[in-house]
């Protein structure tokens, strides 16, 4: 079945790919489950650029992309981070926290993409950061809400993506900083920063 993104021609002002052919990128680099996942945030994060003002085709770019590293070798990864000069504090916290800055890297590299707005929302869809864009926004609240998270708040979650983007941005960096503190994980120092901008005093 066609949904509404299946509809979307990209311009080549962002790189020369089309989207069926990030879209088959995106499939080879992956499981199936991932790539549906990946998907299911494309089409949240298409809706939410249409809502508020962001670019169409960029959520979808940033999207297709915002994975691309989940799953490949930590090794691999480690070496992309000393290449590329990526902070090398983030090796001692583990794919969660590299994946995004990776999937950046291995955009520019593989995909000619060099649009910073672009690489931004793929950099920092995990954790954030105090000051983010609109597309980078949408990014961050598109992977905590799509289609197929099922999560205790998610429900919420999604109501407030509806109503006020800024405000499920803030509501998805509080849980999931709650969430981490509960269960005794180590928070990378930039997720302090987020939360700091975007839960506290507000
Ligand atoms: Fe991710
Ligand atoms: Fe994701």
């Amino acid at each position: 079945m066609k949904s509404e993104v299946d509809e979307l021609i990209y311009s080549n002002r962002y790189f020369a790919l089309t989207r069926e052919e990030l879209k088959g990128q995106a499939r080879i680099q992956m499981s199936a489950k991932r790539f549906k996942h990946v998907l299911g945030v494309e089409a949240a994060a298409v809706r939410l650029a249409e809502q508020y003002g962001a670019s169409i085709e960029a959520a979808s770019i940033a999207a297709l992309c915002h994975d691309m590293a989940k799953e490949k070798p930590d090794q691999e990864m480690k070496e992309l981070i000393k290449e590329t000069g990526l902070p090398s504090e983030m090796i001692d916290y583990g794919s969660n926290i590299w994946h995004g800055p990776c999937a950046a890297e291995i955009v520019k590299r593989e995909y000619h993409l060099f649009d910073e707005d672009i690489l931004n929302a793929i950099r920092y869809h995990t954790v954030g950061r105090s000051e983010m864009s609109l597309l980078e926004q949408v990014i961050y609240v598109a992977d905590y809400i799509e289609a197929g998270r099922q999560f205790p708040g998610v429900e919420e979650a999604r109501r407030l993506a509806d109503e006020d983007l800024e405000a499920a941005v803030s509501f998805g960096t509080q849980q999931t900083l709650a969430h981490l503190i509960q269960t005794k994980k180590k928070i990378y120092p930039r997720a302090v920063a987020t939360y700091n901008r975007w839960v506290a005093d507000k």
